[in-house]
């Protein structure tokens, strides 16, 4: 299965911050927000790989990222010329996907959790349907929104609403079948102009192929504000100080993937000097993590 990171947009709840650097750039504790989501799309088992940003971001990307060789994948870039809504980026990657299934990924939607892994591995597999995660939060009016019957059965989806039906947030992670190019191209602006990735799951739902999980366990941290980015950084540092290990540290999991060698993480190690980032590297390729 392939896979699409979303990171445009302007940020502007960050201010000055991201006046000039894009929002998926910005530090999670000690690795940029993007290592995050490409880290959760990597360890579903996702790596071919396509970056979607704005014509003045994509750059920067592309040199923090390359061409994912030092990660074992295979990246690809796109321009997004205007922020028309999530769902573009199924316009923008319809020949990247060439008519195969998709993941996607919001570039600024930051998991931690020991279990995802086998949850997302699972839906990357299934080759019908959609399938999205429901977080319980305490703001529901932010996010796209699901709702269940007593069955656990998704009966609605709604976009940013303001009564709520429940607390389950949709998160930014879909997984998709073949179909997904089609449905995107199908979808008309919403009210607010943008082509809605709510739409596209309400496609799957009323195909009644859309298949909802919850997180449970998982921690979804949100990176929206200034005050909560701090709290996220502060978390991640946390549990890499606890536990002597880096969270979504792209050549690791592609170490313990098997797709590149103890010799690329050495290698890798020097390129990034005297950091604690690279001194992990090195006690991963010795066995001594
Ligand atoms: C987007 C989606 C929303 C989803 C959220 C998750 O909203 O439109 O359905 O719940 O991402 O992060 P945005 O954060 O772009 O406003």
């Amino acid at each position: 299965m392939k896979g699409i990171i979303t990171a445009g947009g302007a940020g502007t709840r960050l201010n000055p911050v991201t006046l000039a650097l894009s929002k998926q750039l910005v530090p999670v504790y000690d690795k940029p927000m993007i290592y995050y989501p490409l880290a959760t799309l990597m360890e579903a088992g996702v790596r071919d790989i396509l970056i979607i940003s704005t014509p003045l971001d994509l750059p920067q990307y592309e040199r923090l990222l390359g061409d994912g060789s030092d990660y074992g994948l295979s990246l690809h870039y796109a321009v997004q010329q205007a922020p028309q809504g999530i769902a573009q980026a199924f316009h923008i990657g319809r020949e990247f996907l060439a008519g195969g299934p998709a993941s996607l990924i919001l570039g600024d939607n930051v998991f931690y959790a020991h279990h995802l892994p086998a949850q997302t591995q699972e839906a990357a597999r299934r080759n019908d349907g959609a399938t999205i995660f429901g977080y319980k939060v305490r703001d529901p009016e932010r996010y796209g929104v699901m709702e269940f019957d007593a069955a656990g059965n998704v009966i609605s989806l709604e976009e940013k609403p303001e009564n709520p039906k429940s607390h389950y947030a949709v998160v930014g992670l879909y997984f998709y079948d073949h179909r997904v190019t089609d449905i995107a191209a199908e979808l008309r602006p919403s009210a607010r102009g943008e082509y809605e990735i709510t739409d596209v799951n309400k496609a799957y739902l009323e195909m009644n192929r859309l298949r909802a999980e919850t997180l449970d366990g998982v921690d979804w941290l949100d990176t929206g504000t200034h005050e909560s980015l701090l709290e996220a950084s502060n978390f991640i540092r946390a549990i890499e100080q606890r536990r002597g290990m880096k969270v979504a540290c792209l050549e690791g999991i592609a170490y313990q993937s098997g797709w590149i060698t103890a010799d690329d993480l050495v290698r890798r190690a020097t390129q990034l000097g005297k950091t604690d980032y690279a001194a992990y590297l090195r006690r991963l390729a010795e066995g001594t993590k």
